[in-house]
């Protein structure tokens, strides 16, 4: 992809982890029917982090339900056993935690090598410098704005300066700055005016609705957007 045509408007990445588990292809299609750009999942593995979701079968499970874009946010370790299942699964984009071993650039290889698009992800006490000598092996940075293992935690503000010093860094790379963590329609502003455009957000995008009513999820998604628009 060339810098010109790289795409940085505002994407909107409903979380799945907010969602109903027992429904997740119904889900799926209420948030993308209702303003979704991506869909964000989030695999978790109880020694990474604290919790445990699901793993790649569920993953493939869920694809066929998926027409936008399936963004897979890997919080486990090791990372470089699943890169090809993830990739079997039909991942879009597959995101490691720099934190999740000792040899990210490797496993940054490994997924571009199995034909996906490689994210990079950083816990909030990980500095932006930690991805500097990445930067031409990604195509997405995962800025977690809340420690990584639940849904519903408070956005942490100091994470705002990690973004400018990412969006700096990262010049006119095709590079995608996602965050992830606390985003509704008071924080998105707060970084896509410090230089992101992929927003996830579980809690904000699905409270309210359900599979039976799912308005409520398409107000949530464009009031995020809006609040996000408008701050650039
Ligand atoms: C946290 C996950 C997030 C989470 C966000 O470990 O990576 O994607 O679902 O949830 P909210 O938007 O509720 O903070
Ligand atoms: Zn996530």
């Amino acid at each position: 992809m060339t810098a010109q045509s790289f795409d940085r408007s505002i994407k909107i990445a409903p979380s799945i982890l907010a969602a109903d588990f027992a429904d997740f292809g119904r889900e799926i299609q209420a948030v993308e029917a209702h303003g979704a750009d991506w869909i964000h999942v989030d695999v978790m593995d109880g020694h990474f982090v604290p919790n445990l979701t699901f793993g790649p079968a569920m993953c493939k499970a869920i694809r066929p339900h998926i027409k936008t874009v399936m963004d897979v946010h890997l919080m486990i370790a090791p990372v470089d056993p699943y890169i090809d299942a993830f990739a079997d699964a039909g991942a879009d984009i597959l995101s490691a935690h720099v934190e999740a071993g000792p040899h990210i650039h490797r496993t940054l290889q490994a997924i571009r090598g199995a034909g996906m698009k490689a994210g990079v992800a950083l816990n909030p006490g990980t500095p932006a410098e930690s991805v500097e000598y990445l930067l031409d092996m990604v195509d997405l940075i995962c800025v977690m704005t809340v420690n990584p293992g639940f849904g519903g935690q408070k956005f942490i503000h100091s994470q705002i300066d990690k973004v400018k010093e990412l969006r700096a860094m990262i010049g006119d790379r095709p590079i995608h700055i996602e965050i992830d963590g606390g985003i509704d329609p008071t924080t998105a502003p707060l970084m896509t005016a410090a230089g992101a455009d992929a927003l996830v957000a579980g809690s904000a995008v699905f409270k309210g609705g359900s599979v039976i009513n799912p308005v409520p999820y398409g107000e949530n998604i464009r009031a995020i957007r809006a609040a996000a628009e408008a701050a650039r």
